[in-house]
């Protein structure tokens, strides 16, 4: 496949299909914990690098799974605040993986009709070719109508309300001004709906610091999955388990149970 040969639209569709997902309530956006990449390669007595690169499938994958099915909103956990505490030499090669993913696949992004964002603190640290890429292709797809793929770099929640508050803090904005509304206003993009569905691979049960404020209600799916494994059906099967949940955001529940209606 090459980027003047995009793969079809709802290519995926039949898989969701046969997997008896409700196409009606597919969650509108639907953040990733990308895990696993390392163990994936440590597995097959590869480097961690080369297990980061066959992430890279997994990720392209994702995208247009969660495009087929009508998923507004994908997030993906490219980089966090605290991965620059991992060895020089895999901080390297994931700044460069990113750079050529932008490069890469740009062009069946745009042809998708998807828009590209990044969200996280800008840093000197990033190589200046990588953030030209990401201005590009930001600045590319910005009018793009589609599915908004946020890739979450140099992210962390504690650095977006750290830097929420500072703005705040700045702006003077006053004690009895401040609530829900006036703190999401200073997020990175306070016009990105919340995680309907949060996915984590690779059997790691922790939040690592993902969209601290975005998750408050947040459907969680963690699966054993390693990242590169990850794919079109993993996704969709996460989709399902979260199309069984009953989310309350902390009324009462509004589903009838089955003895009930039964009864009537
Ligand atoms: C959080 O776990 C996970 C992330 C911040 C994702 C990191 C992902 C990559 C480095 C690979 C991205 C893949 C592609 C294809 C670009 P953590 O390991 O940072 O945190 P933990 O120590 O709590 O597990």
């Amino acid at each position: 496949m090459t980027t003047t040969d995009p793969r079809p639209t709802g290519g995926n569709l039949p898989l969701a299909r046969t997997l008896g997902l409700d196409l009606r309530r597919v969650p509108r956006h639907v953040a990733c914990v990308m895990d696993g990449n390392g163990r994936w390669a440590q597995l097959r007595g590869l480097s961690r690098s080369d297990g980061h690169a066959a992430g890279e499938q997994a990720l392209l994958e994702t995208v247009y799974a969660a495009d087929d099915i009508g998923i507004g909103w994908l997030t993906v956990y490219a980089f966090s605040t605290e991965n620059w505490k991992r060895p020089v030499g895999e901080v390297r090669f994931l700044m460069r993986l990113n750079e050529m993913i932008l490069l890469r696949n740009i062009d069946e992004l745009d042809e998708r009709n998807i828009r590209v964002r990044f969200t996280g603190r800008s840093d000197r640290r990033v190589p200046p070719r990588l953030r030209r890429e990401i201005e590009r292709a930001t600045e590319r797809t910005a009018g793009n109508t589609g599915m908004t793929l946020t890739f979450a770099f140099n992210y962390g929640g504690r650095a977006e309300l750290i830097d929420a508050m500072k703005r705040m803090a700045d702006d003077g904005v006053r004690a009895k001004d401040i609530d829900e509304k006036a703190v999401r206003s200073y997020l990175y993009h306070p016009d990105m709906p919340d995680p309907d569905l949060v996915v984590r691979t690779s059997g790691e049960y922790r939040i690592s610091n993902f969209l601290l404020w975005e998750l408050a209600y947040s459907e969680l799916v963690f699966t054993d999955v390693l990242w590169p494994d990850f794919d079109a059906d993993e996704l969709y099967r996460a989709v399902l388990a979260f199309q069984t949940r009953d989310r309350r955001f902390g009324k009462v529940s509004t589903i009838v149970p089955e003895p009930v209606l039964a009864a009537r």
